[in-house]
């Protein structure tokens, strides 16, 4: 099972090394322009390329099988499509039979019983999140006022982040990092009371993707060690301006109207160039293995756009769910 969303619904498919991965989506109002050249500028900050990720290029091309008539929704599911043509299947011969300590390899042969694609990592790749960035590009769209910004700040907990990767780099080791989010010209009052809170929401979809540690709103886990009276923003207007936004612009997990703030702790690469204890999943016996192959060394350098794809698709599924639940007509929907 892999759905997420109510209202803009978006489900993932496809797997690292077989021929194609993509999203279906549904939900998304007609009318909404949309066409291939629309993807290019989110998929190429996602890409391969700069030191520290992988040697694995892949064009990137989106196919809209369907969804789309001349260059604007229709209504109906949306469905596209990128092929996967650089695959060195051959380098994870080794790891079918040894799985990579810190990934998914033993879960989900455990999981599906050993009939799940192995290669690339399979539906456990990173590579499904070039999907995710194209629903992202179509959430967007359909609320253009809003603005998300999301950027890699350290990395191996340095801002030096050049530095940090190509230490791992040269040491065949990988590094962690911390990516910040900031989203602006939310309209108050979005998010559901209770389960559905602009936070949960945010949550489950950001602990999707792959590498994800931990997620902090504001001044997070700062907030568990300050009094109520350093804490809580003083709102300045009506509309509920604050003067601070230690709680990241969300209260009651209602957006506040304020720009929302969301920091998130992305994990060291689980394949690296350095040999690393596991087992053969055969005999059960302890082996001594370099996993090697192509891999990011710091996967945090390609996750900030996927985190604005991540939370657009929250976002555009509040705003629907704001219109249709609440009854509200938002004027800042404009298809
Ligand atoms: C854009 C992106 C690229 C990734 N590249 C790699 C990689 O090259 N090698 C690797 O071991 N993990 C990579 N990952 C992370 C794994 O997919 C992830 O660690 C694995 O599925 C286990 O999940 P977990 O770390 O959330 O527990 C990547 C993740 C993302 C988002």
């Amino acid at each position: 099972m892999n759905i997420f969303g109510r209202f803009f619904r978006v489900s993932l498919w496809g797997e690292s090394h077989g021929p194609a991965v993509g999203a279906l989506i549904d939900g998304c109002p007609a009318g909404i322009a949309l066409q291939p050249e629309d993807f290019c500028h989110d998929l190429e900050r996602r890409k391969s390329g700069q030191p520290g990720t992988t040697a694995r290029r892949e064009t990137d091309r989106p196919v809209l099988d369907s969804g789309v008539f001349k260059n604007r929704t229709t209504g109906s599911p949306i469905m596209i499509r990128f092929a996967n043509a650089d695959t060195a299947s051959g380098d994870y011969d080794l790891i079918n039979k040894y799985p990579r300590p810190g990934h998914a390899d033993l879960q989900a042969y455990h999981k599906f019983q050993g009939f799940n694609d192995h290669r690339g990592g399979g539906h456990f790749s990173g590579r499904l999140t070039v999907g995710l960035v194209a629903a992202g590009v179509i959430a967007k769209k359909i609320i253009p006022r809003v603005k998300f910004k999301a950027t890699l700040i350290s990395a191996g907990g340095s801002k030096n982040i050049g530095s940090s990767v190509s230490l791992a780099v040269v040491a065949g080791d990988s590094v962690g990092g911390l990516v910040e989010c900031r989203i602006t010209k939310l309209s108050p009052g979005l998010g559901e009371p209770f389960f559905d809170s602009t936070e949960s929401l945010l949550s489950h979809i950001l602990f999707s993707i792959p590498g994800v540690k931990a997620i902090e709103f504001g001044d997070g886990f700062a907030a568990a060690s300050m009094s109520g009276s350093r804490y809580n923003d003083p709102i300045v207007s009506l509309t509920g301006r604050t003067s601070t936004n230690r709680c990241g612009g969300i209260n009651g997990g209602l957006t506040n109207g304020n720009e929302l703030g969301l920091r998130l702790a992305i994990r060291p690469t689980a394949t690296i160039g350095q040999e690393q204890l596991t087992i053969d999943k055969a005999t059960g016996k302890k082996a001594a293995i370099c996993f090697g192959g192509r891999h990011d060394a710091c996967i945090a350098l390609r996750v900030p756009v996927v985190v604005e794809a991540a939370c657009a698709i929250v976002m555009a599924d509040l705003y629907l769910a704001h219109r249709t639940v609440n009854g509200t007509s938002l004027k800042q929907i404009k298809l």
